[in-house]
């Protein structure tokens, strides 16, 4: 555990415990989560992200989330596969437990069987993000821990709560298929591991202004997320108005649909 001298010598006292360890306000940890906690909030309340919780959510529209979901982390991981050692990410890459490229393509082909690549595109606000992931892989890679924050550790936060939901609604397998995005079969636990990542953010050596424009990286990670997800509930109301022409109720509280 820290010392409070060493906190004090640091030029300012701890924020909080954390299981004996001693985080400082200056910590990237600590900037990057309250940097985003304004973002999070607005994050958890778009409609998208409402009706998946509660299980309003149809069968196409988590298919191309899941697609949505695919090419982001393509990107990303391809971004990181790159700069895998450059000083500012190389403590942060664990390709076994974290990346979930390929956890995707099984859900894919799962949902729109073997000729899956041939059946998704990539959507509008998908590509923005996309585009800036790789802008930021390849001008600004320290930025890059920005990208990587928001989308893996909000996955360990709440992964399980949204596999269960996705199972229930759509009436997928115990088994895990369709849902492989949200099972971390090499994290035992996610919470110590979250613990983990975060004093590895905390051992870069970044300046003030990197770890600055690090926070705003990630708030714009967080805004990619939401476009996506107002896309999303956009193309939602599409679906309901096109089964409501044929006919069929649009409201119900099962959410999903059952073709498949
Ligand atoms: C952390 C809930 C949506 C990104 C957390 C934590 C909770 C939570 C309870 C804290 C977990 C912990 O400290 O162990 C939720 C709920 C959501 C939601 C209820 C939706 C209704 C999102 C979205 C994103 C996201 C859409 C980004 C795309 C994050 C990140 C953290 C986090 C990056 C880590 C914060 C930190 O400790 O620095 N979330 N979340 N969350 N979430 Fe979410």
């Amino acid at each position: 555990m820290a010392t409070t001298t060493e906190s004090v010598s640091n030029g300012g006292g701890p924020v909080h415990e954390d299981k004996g360890e001693t985080l400082r306000p200056d910590d990237l940890s600590e900037m990057l989560a309250a940097g985003t906690k304004d973002v999070h909030e607005k994050a958890e309340n778009t409609q998208f992200v409402k009706d998946f919780l509660r299980g309003r959510i149809r069968r196409e529209l988590f298919k191309l989330g899941a697609v949505a979901l695919y090419y982001t982390y393509t990107a990303m991981e391809e971004e990181i596969e790159i700069n895998k050692d450059h000083p500012h990410f190389a403590p942060l890459y664990f390709p076994s437990e974290l990346h979930r490229h390929e956890a995707l393509a099984r859900d894919l082909e799962y949902f729109y069987g073997p000729e899956w690549k041939r059946e998704i595109s990539c959507s509008p606000a998908t590509q923005r993000y996309v585009d800036r992931i790789h802008q930021v892989g390849q001008e600004y890679p320290a930025l890059l821990v920005a990208h990587a924050y928001t989308r893996y550790m909000g996955d360990l936060s709440g992964g399980q709560v949204l596999k269960k939901v996705a199972q229930r609604a759509l009436k997928l397998p115990p088994t895990g298929e369709g849902v492989e995005f949200y099972q971390f079969d090499a994290i035992d636990s996610a919470k110590a591991f979250k613990q983990l990542y975060r004093s590895r953010m905390n051992e870069l050596e970044l300046d003030a202004e990197t770890k600055s424009s690090l926070v705003d990286e990630a708030v714009k990670a967080f805004q990619f997320n939401m476009e996506v997800f107002e896309e999303l509930e956009e193309i939602g109301k599409t679906f309901q108005e096109e089964v409501s022409e044929d006919g069929m109720p649009i409201h119900g509280d099962t959410g999903g649909d059952i073709s498949k």
